[in-house]
């Protein structure tokens, strides 16, 4: 039986074929960085989010910290889930901050408002708020209002969430600033790695094409701050190109996948998929399954692997607030933040790529409900 991967990139043969021939131009050319492809993928991607400007990064974890640069967080509190990958938080770090862990809400996996209120304090400066698993907020609006009443800024973590949208609007239009992750396992990857800072402001935009050249301001060869090396070359470029033209059938693509997987567990006891809320388009970075609490995460990942040939993830754990690094800096401990640990504890993350076929995906139906049923 062969195994079923969790994630894969998407390029068809029509973007192969563009890609290998506009390499070799570039490679000829010699113009292989801060070129015309970036340009365009550029203005391609902030076309599709909705926004006057998008600038191209060589990491998710660079466009955050090019937008909490631009918020200016040294010596300030920024609110984050507990929910995330690391990087959210690594990022208000790196930009001088302190992250400060929020508790989420368990059907959702999303931060929970009323622990963004608790933890709003003087110190606070914004939030940094993740589209986890693909799904934006359903209090979106709520969450905004809130950040723009008390003077927060609203920084989407759209790293899993490319073409995701609700009745608000697109991911990487919904706040002051938005950063995508353009890593090989991503909605759309820009040839294995890569990152996108998109924003309304100007100002935002001339901080993030400053931060990626060595701070280079207005002047070539002139520094105006301390910056970083965070280009994205042409080559990148140009696969990214064709990922976000085809965004939207990529998205159409894994938003099949997660409704037959809903179907085949809908009548499922043991077991609770993510809601997809009335007019909510979600790119579904990850399908995560809330196993009951007499499964074992572990051993269902375990068994799923070598009885069904199913390989699977999580979403995320351990949760920030339980990573080593996050303890011995922090002081958090287990219990801080009890319906993370819990549900997440029992978060399994199952396949999810546009090659999915629907027998592979009866496949992996088959198997958990045998291991759940
Ligand atoms: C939620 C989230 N934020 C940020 C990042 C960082 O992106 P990158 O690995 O491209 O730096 C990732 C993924 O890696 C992520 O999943």
């Amino acid at each position: 039986m062969e195994m079923i991967q969790v994630a894969k990139p998407y390029f068809t043969d029509d973007d192969i074929d563009f890609i290998t021939e506009n390499t070799r131009d570039v490679l000829k050319s010699g113009m292989l960085m801060q070129g015309k492809w970036v340009r365009e993928f550029e203005e391609t991607f902030a076309a599709y989010c909705g926004v006057r400007y998008a600038r191209a990064v060589n990491s998710g974890t660079s466009a955050l910290i090019s937008a909490l640069n631009f918020f200016e967080i040294e010596g300030k509190e920024v609110l984050v889930p507990t929910n995330t990958f690391l990087a959210s938080a690594n990022a208000v770090i790196f930009a001088g901050g302190t992250p400060v862990f929020c508790d989420i809400v368990p059907e959702t996996l999303l931060i929970d408002f009323d622990e963004i209120v608790r933890r709003t304090n003087e110190k606070t400066a914004g939030l940094v708020l993740v589209h986890q698993a693909g799904l934006i907020p359903p209090d979106l609006a709520r969450i905004r209002d809130y950040c723009r009443d008390n003077n927060l800024f609203l920084l989407e973590d759209s790293a899993h969430a490319a073409g995701s949208s609700s009745a608000e609007g697109r991911a990487g239009g919904l706040g002051d600033a938005s950063a995508f992750s353009m890593l090989a396992t991503k909605i759309i990857t820009a040839g294995g790695e890569g990152g996108m800072v998109t924003t309304n402001s100007e100002a935002l935009a001339h901080r993030a094409t400053s931060l990626r050249f060595h701070g280079e301001d207005h002047k070539r060869g002139i520094q105006d701050r301390v910056g970083y090396s965070w280009r994205m070359t042409e080559i990148q470029a140009i696969a990214g190109l064709t990922q976000v033209r085809r965004l939207d059938e990529i998205v159409s693509l894994r938003m099949s996948v997660a409704a037959r997987y809903d179907e085949g567990f809908r009548d499922l006891e043991s077991a609770n998929a993510l809601p997809l809320p009335e007019g909510c388009r979600n790119a579904y970075y990850k399908y995560p399954l809330i196993l009951g609490d007499h499964l074992s995460r572990p051993d269902v990942k375990e068994r799923l692997e070598k009885e069904f040939a199913v390989k699977s993830g999580t979403s995320y754990w351990p949760t920030c607030h339980l990573q080593p690094a996050y303890r011995e800096k922090y002081g958090y401990a287990e219990g801080d933040f009890p319906k993370a640990e819990h549900t997440l504890n029992q978060t399994i993350a199952l396949p999810m790529h546009c090659h999915l076929t629907e027998e592979e995906v009866d496949r992996v139906i088959a198997a958990v409900r045998a291991i759940a049923g």
